[in-house]
């Protein structure tokens, strides 16, 4: 039996279309049972909905606490038979205690090769720092921000006159190869997690893009 995800979001929702299309198309052994947004109007929700997901709003601004609202959160997840859980452009930093919850169970897209360029405007500041090589990656989540064993990485160049946006573009592309690739190989089993690292023979997968 497939392996049962749930996909958090906050944006438009390219990457949950992303795995859902893999999923759809048999690229991905696992099977989204429900997508869900921490804020109203997210395009995500919408995607869901075209695709026959179950698409429910947990509205950050409605729960007075963190606490209040990760509780509700988890509720919506385990009322679905979640299995694993992929934050896919969730703007919320998620509290220690959600996070051990689901140890080893939580993935996460980050528009950059870690550990370069860890939080917000990565594209902005890989253009400042002048690097050639930026990317994307697909990792656990830890409690430290953007940390954990890291799944796939795709990397793509930074190109004379690019600015945030081209280069952002250029990303997200990657992020829609390298999540679904990441999803896969953690639902087959075909990696295990051997602490902060991941490990098995298909481990360190990295998409290059030319
Ligand atoms: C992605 O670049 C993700 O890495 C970042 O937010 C963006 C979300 O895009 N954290 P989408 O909502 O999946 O289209």
């Amino acid at each position: 039996m497939a392996v049962r995800v749930a996909v958090l979001a906050s944006g438009g929702g390219s990457n949950l279309q992303a795995l859902v299309d893999a999923c759809d198309a048999g690229r991905c052994a696992a099977r989204i049972v429900l997508a869900a947004a921490d804020a109203p109007g997210a395009g995500a929700l919408a995607r869901a909905e075209r695709a026959g997901i179950p698409a429910r709003l947990v509205d950050r601004g409605a729960h007075p606490t963190r606490e209040a609202f990760e509780h509700a959160l988890d509720a919506v997840i385990h009322a679905h038979g979640a299995d694993l859980v992929c934050l896919a452009g969730f703007m919320r930093i998620l509290s220690p205690r959600f996070v051990e919850a689901w140890h080893d169970r939580l993935l996460n897209v980050h528009p950059s090769l870690l550990p370069a360029f860890k939080g917000l405007d990565t594209h902005r500041r890989a253009l400042e720092t002048g690097v050639r090589l930026h990317g994307c990656t697909v990792h656990l989540v830890r409690p430290a921000l953007d940390d954990g064993p890291i799944l796939v990485q795709g990397a793509v160049p930074v190109r004379e006159g690019d600015d945030a946006a081209t280069l952002a573009a250029r990303v997200l592309a990657m992020e829609h190869r390298c999540y679904p690739l990441a999803l896969d190989l953690l639902a087959r089993g075909a990696v295990r997690i051997d602490g902060e690292r991941v490990a098995g023979a298909e481990r360190g997968r990295l998409l290059v893009d030319r």
